[in-house]
């Protein structure tokens, strides 16, 4: 028996192969869950990725699309999951975007029109739909993505995105209170720089800001970082499934950085 058999996942934005979302639901369906992957991206894809985490693990592992930014879709998706195995116990909120320029003055409406609507109002949009079940159940895990720029601002990265990390941790930390004497925790993980396609984005914007290439970019980044290396994905799955896992039974409120020791910026 692993620490969460019989328990009902959904990990949102777990469409990339070598996306945190994958890795995170990977880490539960090894722990024994019922994970159900969500993402926007083409459902072929996303049920081939639900398929291989099975014939890994041996958990059930299912995918449905959904676009976290549309309270429509997000009450739909939320709706089959219940319909079909008549709990929820861990929302993983995972998907997110970075998008938009580095400077300031650089950022267009559309670019806080995306993070706005993706990060902040996606993640509200799955807790919505899933409270109301973890408040019949009187038990339930809610873990957000954030960032280390949700706990500091860092160069390099785009004020919108950062904005809107800053604000998932305050939505986990409000959640958090007001639901903790109903037995639902609420908490974020805070990444630091892990390797996946979004990194290739910072990457890209420091080697045009230092005139490097990408690799020398690559470089830089690591060395900022007190471990020198940047995360595989599967360490952070690591810290979700423990926010997750009964271990953390007394953990609420809290935004978690999953950074190799990277100072959290300003
Ligand atoms: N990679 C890093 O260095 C890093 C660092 C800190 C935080 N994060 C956070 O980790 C999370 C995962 O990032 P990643 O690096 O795996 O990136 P990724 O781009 O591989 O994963 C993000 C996923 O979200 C999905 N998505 C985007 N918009 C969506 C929408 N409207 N509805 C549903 N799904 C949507 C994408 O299709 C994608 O599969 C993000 O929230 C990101 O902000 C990443």
């Amino acid at each position: 028996m692993t620490t969460l058999t019989d328990k009902i996942a959904i990990v949102t934005g777990a469409g990339h192969i070598q996306g945190i979302g994958r890795a995170i639901a990977l880490k539960l369906s090894q722990q024994g869950a019922t994970v159900i992957l969500t993402d926007i991206i083409d459902p072929a894809q996303l049920e081939q990725i639900a398929a291989d985490i099975s014939n890994e693990t041996g958990s059930e592992c299912h995918s449905l699309k959904c676009n976290i930014s549309d309270s429509n879709d997000v009450n739909i998706c939320v709706k089959q999951v219940i319909d079909k195995f008549g709990q929820i116990d861990i929302l993983v909120n995972n998907a997110g975007v970075a998008s938009g320029s580095t400077e300031f003055l650089g950022l267009e409406e559309k670019d806080w029109d995306l993070s706005y609507n993706v990060n902040i109002k996606g993640t509200a949009n799955f807790c919505r739909a899933v409270l109301p079940t973890m408040l019949k159940q009187e038990t339930g895990v809610i873990i957000n993505n954030s960032s280390l720029c949700g706990l500091g601002a860092i160069e390099s990265i785009p004020a919108n995105y950062t904005a809107s990390k800053f604000a998932i941790i305050g939505m986990t930390k409000a959640i958090a209170l007001e639901f903790a004497s109903e037995n639902i925790r609420c908490n974020a993980v805070c990444p630091g720089v892990v390797n996946t396609a979004m990194r290739k984005g910072a990457v890209s914007r420091i080697a045009e800001q230092l005139d490097i290439s990408l690799e020398e970019a690559e470089k830089v980044e690591d060395e900022a970082i007190a471990m020198k290396r940047a995360a595989d994905p599967g360490e952070v799955a690591d810290a979700v499934a423990y926010l997750a896992s009964p271990a953390a039974a007394y953990i609420t409120g809290v935004a978690l950085p999953v950074a190799g020791g990277l100072s959290q910026g300003l």
